[in-house]
């Protein structure tokens, strides 16, 4: 049992949707999350940038005393994960890009994945594609311009919609029917999404199974917090504060942080 908080981080905001679902999950846990939105997006930086990136969250919340820490964005965990695996002494969650369900699922045998340039072109990433691209074709198409808008608080612009409908186009050009998001600040476009996609494609993410993961790792290192009482969500971010607060609940404190 331990009352030591979850940490996260990612490139800024997007990760919430992932803290989303382990709060749902796991009500009675503390944690800590880190917006490194100074930094945002990790992107498009190199994989040795990256590292550096994820090593400075890493070391802030092992400072705070967390007990796991959950990689909430794709692109750091594709180029860093295992990197901090073999640094620290402390469970890491990572995310990466639901790719095995949609392509398990298929019926059109074409699926697309968007995500950026940093998960895309990183070695996990191929790794995971070849193991599930046998007779489907795989779609990839670079977000590039979305995770800034996001930040900007920009989920539903006409500069938004105008950038999916090209990047989707070559996707509805190829027929598929399931649309992988590779990134966990993509979830926030779900609404536009459904409007813009043909009713039969489908959207995966991952927050839901990565929250169970969470959970799991937690019980099986016997790091579930038993106690019912005072939990505290606290999110420190080192950039514009606004967006932050617009997306999240009023019950969780914000904090603006210089990291
Ligand atoms: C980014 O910072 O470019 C996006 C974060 C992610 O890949 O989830």
């Amino acid at each position: 049992m331990s009352k030591q908080a979850i940490g996260v981080f990612d490139s800024g905001i997007g990760g919430t949707s992932i803290f989303k679902e382990i709060n749902a999950l796991l009500p009675h846990e503390n944690t800590i999350y880190l917006a490194d939105s100074k930094n945002a997006p990790y992107g498009n930086k190199s994989k040795d940038e990256i590292i550096a990136l994820s090593i400075k969250n890493t070391e802030l919340l092992l400072e705070k005393n967390c007990k796991i820490i959950v990689v909430a964005c794709n692109t750091a965990t594709t180029n860093a994960i295992s990197h901090l695996r073999e640094t620290y002494n402390i469970p890491f969650i990572g995310i990466e890009p639901a790719i095995k369900p949609a392509a398990l699922n298929t019926q059109s045998k074409a699926i697309g994945i968007l995500a950026t340039k940093g998960t895309l072109s990183s070695a996990l990433f191929h790794k995971t594609t070849d193991l599930y691209s046998n007779g489907i074709k795989i779609i990839e198409q670079v977000g590039k311009g979305i995770v800034e808008l996001i930040e900007a608080g920009e989920t539903n612009s006409d500069e938004m919609k105008s950038l999916l409908h090209v990047y989707l186009k070559p996707m509805l050009r190829a027929d598929i029917d399931y649309l992988v998001l590779g990134c966990t600040h993509y979830p926030y476009l779900i609404p536009l999404l459904l409007e813009i996609l043909p009713k039969h494609v489908k959207i995966i993410d991952s927050g839901l199974a990565v929250a169970k993961q969470t959970q799991a790792v937690l019980r099986q290192h016997e790091l579930l917090n038993m106690t019912t009482q005072n939990t505290e969500n606290i999110f420190y971010s080192n950039g514009n504060v606004t967006v932050l607060k617009t997306i999240l609940d009023d019950k969780f404190i914000v904090k603006s942080l210089d990291f």
